[in-house]
């Protein structure tokens, strides 16, 4: 089989889980959380070197007080939790968002964990967190004119490889884009690294996405022909 090097995963449907069996969009959270610990440590199992999860958007700050703090507080947990995890297993863990308006006790742990596993080069777990495509975009593009104004880089030789370098975090490009939750839409997802993604959408709600429905994913992953503009003349049916 043939395993994509960098997954991402648009986090969605906890709030629909919750509400089909009568409970807070809270306690969706808290199962999407727990599935997560599970998922994660099976995707990583099968030799998946980078995988990006789309866990708290720009636009999620528009939720009221009370969900975005349980999701924060939420978080915080998950965080220590998985630098238990998978320091062990010698996983960089990393960070991609805006720093603001997030909380300074977030802002902390992700600092330290960062720094703590920055070493680490068994695989690159990344939390999209405060994410947005166009935050990020926009930012690369301010830090790359700093740089050319106090002439740290020539312009004339920027290129997408040296694009990719002002990124939250220059990371390959994704191979395989997983949305759970039945939307058809990226939300603001990582525009620029989904470039030749194949995407894989699903309604299986986050909290019920299991190792089972990755390695569905997987396969209708191996089905697809990635030709990346050229042709593969190999293939009769081309
Ligand atoms: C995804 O689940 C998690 C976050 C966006 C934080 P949702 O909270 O969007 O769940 P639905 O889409 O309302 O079911
Ligand atoms: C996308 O889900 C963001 C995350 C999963 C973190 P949303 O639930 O926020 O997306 P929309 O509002 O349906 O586009
Ligand atoms: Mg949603």
């Amino acid at each position: 089989m043939n395993i994509p090097t960098h997954v991402g995963i648009i986090v969605d449907g906890n709030g629909r889980w919750a509400t089909k069996r009568g409970k807070s969009r809270s306690e969706g959270h808290l199962a999407g959380s727990k599935n997560l610990d599970s998922l994660c440590q099976y995707i990583f199992d099968r030799g998946i070197k980078v995988l990006s999860l789309y866990v708290f958007s720009t636009e999620n700050f528009k939720r009221s007080d009370e969900e975005v703090n349980y999701l924060m507080d939420l978080f915080v947990k998950k965080f220590k939790k998985d630098f238990k995890t998978f320091s062990k297993k010698g996983i960089k863990i990393v960070f991609s968002g805006r720093r603001e308006p997030l909380r300074q006790e977030i802002l902390d742990i992700i600092d330290d964990i960062t720094l703590k596993t920055k070493d680490n080069q068994n695989g690159i777990l990344n939390f999209c967190l405060n994410y947005g495509s166009h935050a990020e975009i926009i930012d690369a593009c301010k830090k790359i004119v700093i740089d050319s104004d106090n002439g740290k880089i020539n312009v004339n030789k920027l290129d997408e490889d040296l694009f990719k370098k002002y990124l939250y975090n220059d990371l390959p490009n994704l191979d395989l884009l997983i949305r759970t939750g039945g939307e058809l839409r990226l939300s603001n997802f990582m525009l620029w690294q989904a470039a030749y993604a194949e995407f894989y959408f699903t309604k299986t709600l986050f909290p019920d996405f299991n190792d089972k429905e990755f390695e569905i994913a997987l396969e209708a992953y191996n089905k697809r022909d990635r030709r990346f503009g050229g042709i593969n003349y190999e293939k009769k049916d081309n």
